[in-house]
């Protein structure tokens, strides 16, 4: 989508006016270049009955040109970012172009530079469809462009606001598309050569791929054993944006979960549903759209990413329940369901984070069905061991509305993941109840301690979002910039916390 901001000028193929209820008439600029006959039935629409601003109400005035959109937001004190993002995202997704793909909004009264912003923004992530693998005629047609007016005023800043709304969604679409390919598509390493593929052309970033060779000189056993049943083979992925800066400043490390595809191995799954588990790698692609988003925005700030690619299968070489794994972190877990794999490969992934002495951890994974169960699809769960980096987090996930749901660690979690009879910690817990706090009592086991300038010692701050309910998976229509499939979620969100001064 081509974005631009200006004047009332252009007409284009659709002109959407949203407007707030309490109107008298229509309001300033919204006919200016219309021609008189388009003018007057605007006018007319905006004085009828059938048109009253109430949210959720729509008029459609057809005119010689343009077909124009007469758009109710309700209450102007009501309308939240939120419900002007869903709001651009809905009457996006209502359009088609064979009605043209010029777009025109006319921002009239009671507009602000931000609730205009997350009106557009609401369009340009909508704007995604994966459709790669379909013939398609639309093509043709070219793609969307997008013309947000408004009083001069106001221009630069919406200018300026909607260009980093495109460069996020740029990060945002991209870790849909990673979610969305199929697993015979993206596995392990075709995820490390887009990578690869992605840093080339890019100065200030560095990629790097651990393949199975290197993870088993680094007793990366985590990954090995759940990505041995594969005919693909495990990496390691470590993206690093601006290595140069920040040299003597602690910084951020974003761990992924990546599981290309999660059959359960041999304590395989039920068929119902198996398909969706080609997104079992979205914490993955959530760090490698972060990394886009902050490398399309501009961002100068050192931070280093980690993701823990495996396909977890079923076969004559898979690991199995009973097994004991060395991870890399020299702890042993006690395999009890090879389909509790993705705290396996992250046992590596945090423990290797731990050791960049980063400022703080966020990992992010499709962990647990239970994270489900507690929060469908409304809320990422936030499990952390500090409070200040789980109140930022709520507070970033606020801000651009992709909540984190805090969810407690309890130490009796951590005692029933650590009371292995034979091994350190075990994948399983004693029941099924608690199943995501359980995992994240596992995951805690992996982060490291260490001292601060007093000698004293304490654990990393460390938080892990499980996105399990909010990735896609298990349908949920809440998300209403997202039409079908991986839902990006967490970039904005995390590219918010990190940017934010
Ligand atoms: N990838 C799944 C979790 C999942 C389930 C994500 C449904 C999205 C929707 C994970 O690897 C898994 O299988 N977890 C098990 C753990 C259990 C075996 C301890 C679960 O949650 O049932
Ligand atoms: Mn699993
Ligand atoms: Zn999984």
């Amino acid at each position: 989508m081509y974005v631009t901001v200006s004047n009332f000028l252009d007409t284009g193929d659709v002109m959407i006016i949203p407007v707030f209820e309490g109107f008298k008439k229509a309001p300033n600029n919204v006919t200016s270049n219309l021609s008189r006959g388009a003018s007057i039935a605007v006018k007319s629409a905006f004085l009828s009955e059938s048109f009253q601003g109430k949210i959720g109400e729509s008029l459609s005035v057809w005119t010689k040109n343009c077909q124009v959109i007469l758009l109710g937001l309700g209450g102007k004190k009501d309308l939240t970012l939120k419900k002007s993002r869903d709001n651009g995202a809905k009457i996006f997704a209502s359009l088609s172009k064979n009605h043209g793909t010029k777009i025109v909004i006319r921002y009239t009264a009671g507009w602000n530079v931000k609730k205009m912003t997350a009106f557009a923004e609401g369009m340009i992530l909508r704007d995604y469809s994966f459709d790669k693998y379909q013939k398609k005629e639309d093509d043709k047609k070219g793609p969307w462009s997008l013309t947000c007016q408004t009083i001069e005023r106001y221009q630069d800043e919406l200018a300026l606001a909607v260009n980093r709304a495109q460069a996020i969604a740029t990060g945002v679409h991209l870790a849909r598309d990673l979610g969305n390919e199929p697993a015979n598509k993206l596995y392990p390493e075709e995820f490390g050569r887009r990578a690869l593929e992605w840093s080339k052309d890019k100065q200030n970033v560095e990629v790097e791929v651990w393949n199975n060779d290197r993870l088993k000189e680094e007793g990366m056993f985590g990954l090995i054993e759940v990505g041995k049943g594969s005919i693909h083979k495990p990496c390691m992925v470590f993206f690093r944006l601006n290595p140069g800066a920040d040299k003597d400043l602690e910084v951020p490390c974003i761990v992924g979960k990546g599981i290309t595809f999660d059959s359960g191995g041999i304590s395989i799954k039920g068929s119902a549903g198996m398909d969706e588990m080609k997104l079992d790698m979205h914490g993955s692609a959530t760090v490698f759209g972060l990394f886009q988003a902050l490398h399309a925005s501009g961002y100068d700030g050192r931070i280093n990413g980690i993701t823990c690619m495996a396909e977890n299968m079923p076969s004559a070489e898979a690991y199995r329940p009973g097994d004991v794994i060395d991870t890399y972190s020299g702890k042993t877990i006690e395999v009890l369901n090879t389909d509790a794999e993705g705290r396996n490969v992250l046992a590596d992934g945090l423990w290797k984070a731990s050791e960049l002495n980063p400022s703080y951890i966020i990992d992010l994974a499709t962990l647990t069905g239970s994270i489900v169960i507690a929060l469908g699809h409304e809320a990422t769960g936030l499990f952390s061991n500090n409070k200040l980096l789980s109140q930022k987090i709520q507070d970033a996930g606020d801000e651009v509305d992709e909540i984190s749901w805090p969810m407690p660690l309890l130490p009796a979690f951590e005692k029933q993941m650590t009371s292995s009879k034979i091994a350190d910690v075990r994948n399983q817990g004693k029941g099924r109840w608690g199943g995501a706090s359980q995992a994240a009592g596992f995951l805690k086991q992996f982060v490291q301690e260490r001292e601060d300038k007093e000698g004293k010692k304490s654990q990393i701050p460390w938080a892990h979002l499980d996105i399990a309910g909010t990735a896609g998976i298990w349908g949920g229509e809440t998300n209403v910039t997202v039409g079908h499939g991986a839902t990006g979620v967490q970039v904005r969100a995390l590219h918010h916390l990190i940017t934010q001064k």
